[in-house]
């Protein structure tokens, strides 16, 4: 057990486990970002993105940093949680949570990656389920929202397929270039009748006093 409640929580589905990003874990992450399999083509990741960064040694740097300033600014105004993406027990990819003002609107971000050799198995859709199992029944969501460039199949693609609705475009910067976005939400009520029964959570009440500290 860690200290830091956002540490403990886990999301365990038949497939795999969403965990608490430990330094522990984040480091058996490090060879994937080092060997850029996090990245994609067509580019996927809107500006300012470390694993853009072509040195793998600053990529790295700078992708802990990214992870270590967000986990050091929790407050309720706006948190980002981390969670390592666990196959057969292998930390393979990140599945994030961003909440802005959350205990006021209900309503959270999702990311994410996987490693690029575990892609198109339907793992980033389960990635996905177990993160709205998280928002929608451990923290009492109203809404999620994700976003990805138009070129970007599997994420609007997991999207679509989780019952998501189209909720208008935004630009955006990849790689210093301007690009479109789809952007995507699903209410509370959507998702309720997908509701999967084969998911279990721990650590959710503690993580979510922590996520809702004030400034
Ligand atoms: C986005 C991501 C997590 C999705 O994970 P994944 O394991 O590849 O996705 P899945 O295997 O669950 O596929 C989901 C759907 O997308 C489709 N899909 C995925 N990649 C595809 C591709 N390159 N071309 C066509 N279809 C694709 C799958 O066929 C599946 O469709 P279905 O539900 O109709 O069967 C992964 O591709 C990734 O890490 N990409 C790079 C980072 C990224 O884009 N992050 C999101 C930033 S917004």
């Amino acid at each position: 057990m860690h200290s830091y409640p956002p540490l403990n929580v886990s999301v365990s589905t038949p497939r795999l486990e969403l965990r608490g990003a430990t330094d522990d874990l984040l480091e058996e992450l490090v060879p994937l970002v080092r060997a850029g399999l996090a990245d994609a083509s067509p580019p996927p990741f809107d500006d300012p993105m470390s694993l853009y960064e072509p040195d793998p040694d600053v990529r790295v740097q700078k992708w802990l940093q990214g992870i270590w300033r967000g986990r050091g600014s929790v407050t309720s105004d706006f948190w980002r949680l981390n969670l390592v993406v666990l196959i057969d027990d292998h930390p393979s990819g990140i599945q994030d949570i961003i909440g802005t003002s959350f205990d006021t609107y209900g309503t959270a971000v999702t990311f994410s990656w996987l490693s690029a050799d575990l892609r198109g198995r339907g793992l980033g859709r389960e990635m996905r389920e177990a993160a709205l199992h998280l928002c929608f029944e451990g923290f009492g969501a109203a809404e999620a929202s994700s976003e990805a460039f138009l070129d970007n199949i599997g994420s609007n693609r997991v999207s679509e397929a989780l019952g998501y609705e189209r909720n208008g475009t935004t630009w955006a910067t990849r790689r210093g270039q301007s690009e479109q976005m789809q952007r995507w939400c699903i209410t509370r009520e959507h998702w309720l009748p997908a509701r999967r029964s084969d998911i279990t959570m721990t650590g959710v009440e503690a993580c979510k006093q922590a996520l809702s500290q004030k400034p």
